[in-house]
């Protein structure tokens, strides 16, 4: 079914966690890459030195167009990563998030449909959905979208300029709803700049490298109170971006050019307390820790429903918290060798 891996392929974002990890997955296929990254909050240090970098915003069309001139021909693929990720800061300025994730997804989309880009991937977010009322459901691809926060309603829009793009019947299209990015691979560490996501700041907390941890809510109406989130590794949401970029581009070629949504988790509702839990134990080591109120936009479960993630690409993610917790911890030196 998914046979021919794209060959040539732009990366946006490509500086940031998931991205440099991305790189490394398709140099190991043999890919050739361009990354384009705006290095505002990307890491040019974890980037490979055989992939050639464009510095600037996906937001700019003369970046884009740069980028997409490196290839010979137009790529097999674009993935597009590029985007401001968090809840917080987009509730603080929601229109950045709106210039950068939408304004950005449609310059990216219209310039790789100018070139004949045939496939373009793009990494959305469960903050699409809206939030789950039960705790124990999972939220598949016919759930309803209806964000809580600008940082969601600025990946939707991306979603409908995707949809819109494939429409047009020259470029099959794919959005990733990626639920909790964790872990690491290919020794590359979670690192964002501000850090903002709970695994590493518990890690890095237990270490001292860090004040305590802030619980944010212990108030929400889960089984312990704390916030529940689906982390997947990011080996597996990797694969996924790949897998994806596969499919669109033997639909493109075959002439079935449409767009999909797949959900990318692995179906397991963690609270925060586990979360700390696992942290203490692959540590041995307390996280020290103090309550706090809510975050703005925090909403109180997402757990995805993997099963078309399973079905349309083969992936079935490791649900295993430890290792995660464990593969994060190491890539950032806290465990003695
Ligand atoms: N949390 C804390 N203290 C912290 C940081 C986080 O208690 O210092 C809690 C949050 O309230 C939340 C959970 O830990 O309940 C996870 O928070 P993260 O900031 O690690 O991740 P988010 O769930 O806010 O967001 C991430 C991505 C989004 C994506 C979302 C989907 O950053 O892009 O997962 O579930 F949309």
């Amino acid at each position: 079914m998914l046979s021919t891996s794209p060959s040539t392929v732009l990366v946006t974002g490509a500086a940031g966690y998931i991205g440099t990890t991305l790189l490394r997955r398709l140099l190991a296929d043999g890919a050739r890459v361009i990354a384009l990254d705006s290095l505002e909050r990307g890491h040019a240090e974890q980037m490979p030195r055989e992939v050639p970098l464009i510095v600037g915003d996906v937001r700019d069309p003369d970046a884009v167009r740069q980028a997409l001139r490196l290839f010979d021909r137009p790529p097999d693929a674009c993935i597009h990563l590029a985007g401001l990720i968090q809840v917080g800061e987009s509730t603080l300025f929601p229109q950045l998030y709106r210039d950068v994730n939408a304004v950005g997804t449609q310059v990216v989309a219209d310039l790789c449909l100018e070139a004949g880009v045939p496939a373009l991937v793009m990494a959305s977010s469960a903050a699409v959905l809206r939030p789950l009322k039960g705790v124990g459901e999972r939220l598949d691809e016919d759930a309803p979208v209806g964000p809580e926060s600008p940082y969601g309603s600025s990946k939707l829009s991306g979603e409908y300029t995707l949809r819109a793009a494939a429409d047009l019947g020259r470029m099959a299209t794919v959005a990733l709803r990626l639920f909790n990015v964790a872990g690491a691979a290919y020794g590359l560490a979670e690192r964002h700049d501000p850090e903002t996501h709970l695994i590493p700041l518990a890690l890095r907390a237990a270490a001292g490298e860090l004040p305590p941890l802030h619980v944010f809510g212990d108030d929400f109406p889960t089984p312990d109170g704390t916030c529940l989130r689906d982390y997947v590794h990011v080996r597996d949401v990797v694969e996924a971006f790949v897998r994806s970029a596969r499919l669109a581009m033997q639909q493109a070629v075959s002439g079935e050019a449409e767009f999909q949504v797949l959900h990318v988790g692995t179906g397991h509702g963690r609270s925060v307390k586990e979360v700390i839990d696992a942290c203490e134990l692959v540590l041995g080591k307390p996280v020290p820790r103090q309550v706090h109120g809510r975050r703005p936009g925090d909403v109180a479960a997402l757990v995805a429903d993997p099963t078309r993630l399973a079905t349309v690409l083969d992936i079935h993610p490791d649900a295993d918290l430890h290792r995660m917790v464990r593969d994060a911890a190491e890539t950032l030196g806290l465990l003695d060798a």
